[in-house]
């Protein structure tokens, strides 16, 4: 009996202390138990590059860079519609299209992709052939940054962004938290953290964080001995609330908000209201933390080969100094910021 259950338990936990140190490639993602060695810390994680953000103006920094090209889903809602998508259903239907990648079996697709192209060449039809190409190309791609190089969740780049905050039992609030990845990564490292995740999108909590993995593994610390410890998605104390940031009625009462790729989509009339939900919920003292998809050559590339999964809403790549400043100017200070794999990241207080 206590062997079936330390087996079943090995099935839906399958890493445990004796694992730090590992990296295991799964069919639809990487886990990471590593902690960053000195080498790999200066490869992918560059931190405090601004020395004093009050010396830096929009003529300097430039302004972001908006993504123009949109999902096929989109254009076409809007034709039948005759109007452009209000962004709850543009959240809506990004949050389905991003989650069924997620789930992919990655090499098993990969393989029926190449089968499909090569049956498109068949029938000399250009239209199927860059199709059936598009797809291949879009799978290879997800391949490489999501499941081979982690970027989309990259947990040494987040870890290294929210470590040393010295706060015991956090309350943490997740704006727009979908799967609600790194307030887990956040929870795991600030031990008996209390976590609130908020989305608008019910299928967020109802599917998104419902679904993700039990198994997957993140990094923290026991807070009896200090070591690092493996904690899952069970293990953490979290509450998920479907409604609109802006009907929130929480006091000042947590330790951390965080967000995750939401600054980015709101043009610049509206980025004082986004900073100011950071700064609402925010207890004397708190953190805020924030992360942004990067201005790089290869994140354009990135969003316009997956325009079709990803673009259903208003969505800027920026720098650093771009996204600190945003923060700066409406009244934050930066304590930290820098830019990790594929995203920059903040961690700010109100002045
Ligand atoms: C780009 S996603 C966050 C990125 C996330 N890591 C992912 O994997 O999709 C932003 C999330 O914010 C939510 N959101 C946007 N505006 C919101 C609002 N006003 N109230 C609540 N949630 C909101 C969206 O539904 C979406 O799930």
């Amino acid at each position: 009996m206590l062997q079936e259950k330390s087996r079943a338990q090995n099935h839906t936990k399958p890493y445990s202390e004796q694992h730090i140190g590992t990296t295991h490639l799964h069919r639809q993602y990487r886990t990471d138990l590593r902690q960053l060695s000195e080498k790999d810390y200066n490869k992918f994680v560059t931190l405090n590059t601004v020395r004093d953000w009050s010396q830096l103006s929009w003529s300097n920094v430039g302004k972001p860079y908006e993504v123009e090209a949109s999902a096929k889903e989109r254009l076409e809602w809007e034709a039948t519609n005759s109007r452009d998508m209000d962004p709850h259903t543009s959240w809506t239907l990004f949050n389905k299209s991003f989650h069924e990648w997620f789930i992919k079996d990655v090499p098993k697709e990969i393989g029926n992709s190449k089968h499909h192209f090569l049956k498109s060449l068949r029938t000399f039809k250009p239209a199927e052939v860059k199709q059936a190409l598009g797809e291949v190309i879009q799978l290879q791609l997800w391949n490489y940054i999501h499941r081979v190089q982690d970027g989309i969740w990259d947990p040494r780049g987040k870890r290294a962004l929210f470590e040393g905050l010295h706060l015991t039992r956090p309350r943490i609030l997740f704006l727009g938290a979908a799967e609600g990845y790194e307030a887990m990564q956040l929870g795991a490292m600030y031990p008996g953290a209390e976590i609130v995740m908020v989305d608008y999108d019910e299928y967020c909590k109802t599917t998104r964080f419902k679904d993700f993995p039990d198994s997957y593994p993140f990094l923290g610390e026991n807070p009896r001995t200090g070591h690092p410890a493996v904690y899952y998605k069970d293990d953490l104390n979290i509450e998920y609330v479907v409604e609109d940031i802006r009907n929130l009625d929480f006091n000042k009462e947590f330790d951390i908000v965080l967000s995750v790729g939401l600054l980015e989509h709101f043009p610049d009339e509206y980025k004082h209201e986004v900073a100011d939900w950071h700064r609402r919920f925010l207890k004397p003292g708190g953190y805020a933390i924030m992360t942004t998809p990067r201005n790089q050559v290869r994140s354009r590339l990135y969003y316009r080969i997956m325009a079709d999964v990803m673009n259903h809403t208003y969505r800027e790549l920026m720098t650093v100094e771009q996204m600190g400043l945003y923060m700066y100017e409406n009244g934050f200070d930066i304590l930290r910021h820098g830019y990790i794999k594929v995203h920059n990241g903040l961690v700010c207080q109100p002045r």
